[in-house]
């Protein structure tokens, strides 16, 4: 049995802000952006636009992508975030009822950055024991509820996003090896230190620090090193070479992180797609909202090998070598 991809959607909040913009608010400058990231503008969530409400769109996006006509239902939603609406429960029940799915298996995952190639992994392996038939998983973040507006180490790289893939069992297959890792030593690295179980035992239930926090030039140097170990390990997984890889969709980060692996692969430039110019870092959501721009854009046709790998915070990371599916999926970002 393998799996196939049959939609795929995405959803961003409407308002812009510009490093001009931020830059009139911080200490920090279009130049510096730019420069020491890639990042020209992010979107931010309005009051309503929350990882639930985000999730549901770009699952609407989702299911209108889908060409194929079939009767089957989706019975399983995995909704990858570390922004939930709520600390409990799970996001994913509220947005499977928000999109009149059902009474079907729904939870999140929290890889953090990492998160939708974690439920990607974990999608493939529902539908090949046979346990779902058909599945949507997304990957959604509002990183700006978590960011401390002062800080501009932080507030400047993230944006808020969400995006949603539809797989289902078939004869085809275009997931042909998926590989994760992580190592809880270096958790200290991306985290919000309080508001968890560890800080409401200590600190008798008062939270102290809040904001998200990034060593951003150790993970940098991690980021580079297990994304190069996770494409390697996806095509030696799947028998695959360098050569037959035709696009690389990593973790929109930092574009001197995507350089270095684009080299990594001997690919040109333009075989490494992106969005960070247009969306910053959206953690989750970055991976399907790229996918979802260069589908829409013409990018990706069918047949063509993709290698997808993230890094977040866990520390963790990941990849997957995609085939894309003959069939149209009609993608779009709304
Ligand atoms: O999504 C999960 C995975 N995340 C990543 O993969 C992110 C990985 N890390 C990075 O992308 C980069 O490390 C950053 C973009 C976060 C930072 O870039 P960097 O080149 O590593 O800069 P840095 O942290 O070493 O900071 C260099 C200087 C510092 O000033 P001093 O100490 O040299 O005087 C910072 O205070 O740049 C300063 N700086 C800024 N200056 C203007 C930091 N942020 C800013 C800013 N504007 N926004």
């Amino acid at each position: 049995m393998g799996v196939k991809i049959i939609g795929l959607g995405a959803s961003i909040p409407l308002k812009l802000v510009t490093n001009e913009e931020l830059s009139k608010v911080l200490d920090t400058s279009d130049e510096w952006i730019t420069t020491r990231t890639g990042i020209k503008r992010r979107h931010h969530s309005s009051l309503n636009e929350t990882t639930s409400y985000l999730s549901y769109k770009a699952g609407i996006a989702a299911l209108k992508s889908v060409t194929q006509a079939d009767d089957s239902d989706i019975d399983t939603l995995i909704v990858a975030t570390s922004t939930p609406d709520r600390r409990c429960p799970a996001t994913a029940p509220k947005v499977a009822t928000m999109l009149g799915l059902g009474k079907i298996r729904a939870f999140d995952i929290n890889a953090v950055c990492t998160g939708f190639v974690y439920a990607l992994e974990l999608a493939d392996a529902l539908i090949r024991s046979g346990k779902s038939r058909r599945l949507m998983l997304l990957g959604a973040d509002v990183f700006t509820s978590i960011l401390d507006k002062q800080d501009r180490t932080t507030y400047p790289l993230f944006g808020d996003a969400a995006g949603a893939m539809i797989l289902t069992n078939s004869d085809d297959d275009n997931i042909l090896s998926t590989y994760t890792g992580s190592d809880g030593e270096y958790e200290h690295l991306i985290t919000i230190p309080d508001g968890g179980t560890e800080s409401a035992l200590r600190l008798d239930g008062v939270s102290k620090n809040i904001f998200f926090k990034m060593a951003g030039k150790e993970v940098f140097l991690k980021a580079i090193s297990h994304m190069k170990e996770s494409v390697s390990e996806v095509l030696n997984l799947s028998g695959l070479t360098k050569e037959d890889v035709d696009y690389l969709v990593p973790h929109q980060a930092n574009k001197r992180i995507i350089d270095t692996l684009t080299q990594f692969l001997d690919l040109n430039e333009d075989q490494a797609l992106m969005s960070l110019e247009e969306y910053g870092n959206t953690s989750a959501a970055s991976i399907p909202i790229t996918l979802a721009r260069h589908v829409k854009a013409g990018t990706i046709n069918s047949g063509n090998k993709i290698v997808v790998t993230a890094f977040g915070g866990g520390i963790t990371w990941g990849a997957a070598l995609l085939r894309w599916p003959d069939e149209k999926i009609n993608a779009d970002l709304i």
